[in-house]
């Protein structure tokens, strides 16, 4: 069975370390290895730290989505801001692609989101905002030891 978790908080920076935290909880169910939920954790910090800085230019008054979905041994996570929105999504994904050099962010989100998940889906429009989703399998990985 399906089980949905939904989250949403204003943008402020400080919320970005509960939303990583959040996720991660809901997750621990799969028993995932510590490296996946590292992972999981740096991809949903990610995504959330664009919905802040970029997508509402910082402005706390915004408000950041997040919807995570645990199916059959994978989390599908989806973070959604209305803010400015991208204007080219391929751009913006390519390494070291950065619309703010002055903040010294290093253009490599988007990258680190693709290596450490198992999909990564990116919709945007100038009018409505963005949409991160992201999978990642997180059970039957273990590595037993005898
Ligand atoms: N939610 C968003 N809303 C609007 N623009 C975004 C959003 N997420 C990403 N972008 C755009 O995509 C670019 C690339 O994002 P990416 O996360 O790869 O790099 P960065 O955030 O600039 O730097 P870093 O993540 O390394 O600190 C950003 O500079 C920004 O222009
Ligand atoms: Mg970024």
């Amino acid at each position: 069975m399906q089980n949905v978790m939904n989250l949403s908080f204003n943008a402020l920076g400080e919320n970005e370390g509960f939303a990583r935290v959040a996720v991660a909880a809901f997750a621990t169910k799969l028993n995932p290895t510590m490296d996946d939920l590292a992972e999981l954790k740096t991809a949903v910090s990610e995504a959330v730290t664009n919905a802040i800085i970029h997508g509402y230019d910082s402005n706390p008054g915004g408000i950041v989505y997040i919807t995570a979905t645990i199916d059959d041994g994978e989390i599908d996570v989806i973070v959604r801001d209305e803010g400015r929105g991208i204007h080219n999504i391929e751009e913006a994904k390519e390494p070291l692609f950065t619309t703010k050099p002055e903040m010294e962010r290093a253009g490599m989100g988007f990258t680190i989101m693709e290596h450490f998940t198992d999909m990564l889906d990116v919709e945007s429009s100038m009018s409505t905002g963005t949409i991160v989703r992201f999978k990642k399998r997180l059970a039957g990985k273990r590595v037993r030891c005898v």
